[in-house]
């Protein structure tokens, strides 16, 4: 990364996953230097910290609210100068969502308020939702259930923005089609969907 870099890993069992040593073992070969550790070990992460500028987290969607554990060590440690928290999705200060996906904005928003009021310099990156996550994943496309639930009546309140609004020209019916336009070939919207 052209500077040198620690990466605070979960201790490596030995019965690891063959790719997950292969990937350590290219990080080395790059000059990295990987430290196996605990979160809940607080005074091996501060110790750590100390010796870094710039903290960046890339925390799954599970464990965003372990960061404050993270930012807890960093007041301790006193010489961050900058934390880049794992966001790298909606600015959750200007979007709201269903609930589900409300509580995953919430603890995001959790981490900047304690970030700031800590007075640690940060750098919040937001690249939007992937598309391919969603069908991927969020969707639950795997799920075999005969049940959905509607939040509210099912109707869209009027200040709502359908996607089709986003791209009036293109109709998708699959999830295919889908793909190909807003992956392979992506037209330049008609409106900005987050100003
Ligand atoms: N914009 C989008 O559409 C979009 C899509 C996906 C994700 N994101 C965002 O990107 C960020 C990273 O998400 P991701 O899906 O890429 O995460 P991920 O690959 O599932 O995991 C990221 C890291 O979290 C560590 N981790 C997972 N479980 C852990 C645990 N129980 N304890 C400690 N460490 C754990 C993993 O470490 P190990 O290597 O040890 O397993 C991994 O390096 C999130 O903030 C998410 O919201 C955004």
């Amino acid at each position: 990364m052209g500077h040198p870099t620690c990466v605070y890993v979960r201790p490596i069992k030995p019965d690891a996953d063959c790719s997950r040593l292969e990937l350590f073992k290219s990080f080395e070969s790059m000059g990295v230097t990987v430290i196996q550790g605990e979160l809940d070990d607080h005074k091996k992460l501060v110790s750590v910290l100390k010796q870094v500028d710039v903290v960046i987290s890339t925390f799954a969607v599970p464990q965003h609210l372990e960061q404050l554990k993270i930012i807890n060590a960093m007041k301790e440690a006193g010489n961050i100068k900058r934390f880049v928290p794992s966001e790298f999705g909606n600015e959750v200060d200007r979007v709201s969502g269903l609930p589900p996906f409300q509580a995953l904005l919430d603890n995001k928003k959790k981490i900047r308020r304690t970030t700031e009021e800590a007075g640690i310099p940060f750098t919040y990156v937001s690249a939007n939702s992937f598309a391919a996550y969603f069908v991927d994943y969020l969707l639950h496309p795997h799920d075999k259930s005969d049940q959905v639930t509607l939040y509210g009546t099912g109707e869209a309140r009027e200040k709502d923005l359908e996607a089709s609004q986003l791209y009036p020209d293109y109709n998708f019916t699959c999830v295919d089609e889908f793909l190909n336009i807003f992956l392979v070939n992506p037209p330049k919207p008609k409106l900005a969907a987050f100003a």
